[in-house]
């Protein structure tokens, strides 16, 4: 466990203060996520993409280098910001400051794609935001969640990152759920589960990054795979 003094702020805060360092300080779950949601994402050339808490944009510019239309929500500022940087030249993106945690700025059926990586262990309450993300998956869609996985609660981590000029390990609000409790939200929403995957910490996975070694053999990211139930009439 840490000793640095820690430091307990707001999601929002949190980001706005980790932004300019997210992409480049080496946290281990960003990078095994990065090795495991592309290529599940597979051909997305000319979807309608919503990339919910986008973050620095890592998702909303490799899906619009790929040729999809990608529409990216977060309610940090000074991710946001990180993300404009990045865009590719042409790009089809809309950026837009929005909470999650109230009624999406999309209309139904409005996205081909649904891609949230890293955000839901920052929503208190599940149900509302997988009921929003089903609304606005159009009927054929599809949905690709990832998240912090619950065991790494139990060795009390949560979102963080240390703060090199005061030394704090600044923690952001983050809320524990069971995988039993993403199933159940999903399942009430309308979606039907493609895919659950369970990942592992090993030693050298994401190479360069020693941070990982530590988690070896330790359940690190939990991904959803789902798509709209069919409900016949
Ligand atoms: C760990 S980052 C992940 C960013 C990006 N998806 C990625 O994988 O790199 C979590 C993001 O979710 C955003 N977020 C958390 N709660 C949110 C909320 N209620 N509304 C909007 N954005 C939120 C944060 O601002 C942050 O950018």
């Amino acid at each position: 466990m840490s000793q640095r003094p820690v430091r307990e702020v707001s999601t929002r805060e949190g980001y706005d203060l980790w932004s300019s360092i997210y992409d480049t300080e080496g946290n281990p779950l960003v990078a095994l996520d990065s090795l495991v949601l592309p290529p599940l994402l597979g051909d997305v050339a000319g979807l309608r993409v919503a990339d919910l808490g986008c973050g620095t944009g890592r998702y909303t510019s490799w899906l619009a280098k790929r040729g999809a239309t990608v529409t990216g929500l977060d309610f940090s500022q000074g991710m946001l910001d990180q993300a404009r940087t990045k865009l590719p030249d042409g790009a089809s993106v809309t950026l837009q400051q929005a909470d999650l945690t109230k009624p999406l700025p999309l209309d139904d059926g409005a996205c081909d794609l649904i891609v949230s990586s890293l955000v839901l262990e920052h929503l208190g309450d599940l149900r509302p935001f997988f009921a929003e993300v089903r609304r606005i998956c159009r009927p054929q869609g599809r949905a690709v969640l990832s998240t912090m996985h619950p065991a790494m609660f139990l060795r009390d981590l949560q979102a963080h990152f240390v703060d090199e000029q005061s030394g704090e390990e600044v923690r952001f609000e983050s809320h524990s759920h069971q995988i039993s409790d993403f199933v159940m939200a999903a399942l009430s929403a309308g979606f039907s589960i493609n895919a659950l995957n369970e990942h592992f910490g090993e030693e050298g996975l994401a190479s360069g990054n020693p941070r990982m070694d530590k988690f070896r053999g330790w359940p690190m990211l939990f991904v959803m795979d789902l798509t709209p139930s069919q409900i016949s009439v």
